[in-house]
């Protein structure tokens, strides 16, 4: 079919039309919420680098969730600032870390959040590394039980769901093996399955004050110029018992969200990163760009490339964009 006789305008003229065929759509249901959680008690401090998004210390936690629960948002993933740091990362899993106590707080106050955690060590090691250091490398081996223990402490604690992000391999398959071994066999765990070692981190390791204090995270996540490597990374996810396949960052990295989804019948998931947030809010200060426009286009386009779940700090802004609409 060739014009003049076919006119793709013709299915263009309208909304009614536009919305008939449209192919994508993102609702809250697709949206996961990141929430920083701090010590101390009445704060909602704001991060500098990522304007709208905050840090709350614990007993803020439930007004939050009942504000994204009448949004539609009804997923959200926690990360912690302990109030100490050590070289082994002790506050990721005690049994009254900030993490633990966030969980039961939200579990209380607002007992239909689905309660995601993100397991990873950087935010409680005082070198700022996703695993322990042995001779000066991150360890991997040792690292698993470590991150096991701390997955199965958010559990015991009531999390819903745990997400690990360290990039260590076989962590999976440990996580999955320890649950189950404590009856938690109905715990889905989403993995980081594809997660690249990107620059668009950045705010987010001023967020979780979780920046490597010497090196770089290159030797454990991935090379950002490698796409089959993803396909690997996320078969032995699958086969190591991930429920959902996560890419991370999002934009920068659509191709791999599409092949992933080609590829895979698992859930997929994207998280868009806070470097990726950052740039439009940014830029939307500046007048230079509509930004929720643009941000609601942003997170059409993960839909589009295949992601299920976008994980996103404009969660709560996208919902308000849409409601409005
Ligand atoms: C922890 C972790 C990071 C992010 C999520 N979990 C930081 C990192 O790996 O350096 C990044 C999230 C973001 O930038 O929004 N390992």
């Amino acid at each position: 079919m060739v014009f003049p006789e076919y006119r793709p305008r013709r299915l263009r003229k309208n909304e009614v039309l536009r919305s008939l065929i449209r192919e994508t759509h993102l609702s809250p249901d697709h949206l996961i919420y990141p929430l920083f959680v701090r010590p101390g008690k009445k704060i909602k401090e704001e991060i500098g680098s990522m304007p709208g998004v905050f840090r709350f210390s614990v007993d803020e936690l439930g007004k939050e969730a009942a504000e994204c629960m009448k949004l539609g948002i009804n997923s959200v993933i926690l990360f912690g600032l302990p109030e100490k740091k050590d070289a082994v990362g002790s506050g990721a899993h005690a049994k009254d870390g900030i993490i633990q106590r966030a969980i039961k707080e939200l579990k209380n106050k607002a007992p239909g959040m689905n309660v995601i955690t993100d397991v990873c060590l950087c935010e409680y090691t005082d070198h700022g590394h996703c695993g322990l250091i042995i001779d000066n490398e991150i360890d991997n081996d040792s690292t698993l039980e470590v991150l096991a223990h701390t997955a199965l402490s958010h559990v015991r604690a009531g999390a819903d769901m745990v997400a690990p992000s360290d990039m260590m391999d076989g962590r999976v398959a440990e996580i999955r093996a320890t649950l189950d071994e404590n009856n938690f066999h109905n715990i889905p765990i989403m993995s980081y399955a594809v997660k690249y070692a990107s620059a668009f981190y950045g705010p987010f390791r001023e967020a979780a004050d979780g920046a490597p204090q010497f090196g770089d995270r290159c030797g454990y996540q991935m090379d950002p110029a490698n796409s089959r490597e993803a396909f690997r990374e996320a078969t032995l996810d699958v086969d190591e018992g991930a429920d959902i396949l996560m890419v991370k960052p999002a934009v920068a990295y659509l191709d791999i969200i599409s092949k992933l989804r080609d590829e895979f019948d698992l859930p997929i998931a994207a998280y868009h990163v806070s470097g990726e947030y950052a740039m439009i809010k940014a830029a939307a200060e500046k007048g230079w760009i509509d930004g929720d426009k643009v941000m609601y286009e942003t997170l059409l386009s993960i839909r589009r490339a295949g992601a299920d779940i976008i994980l996103t700090y404009s969660a709560k802004d996208a919902a308000r964009y849409m409601q409005n609409r």
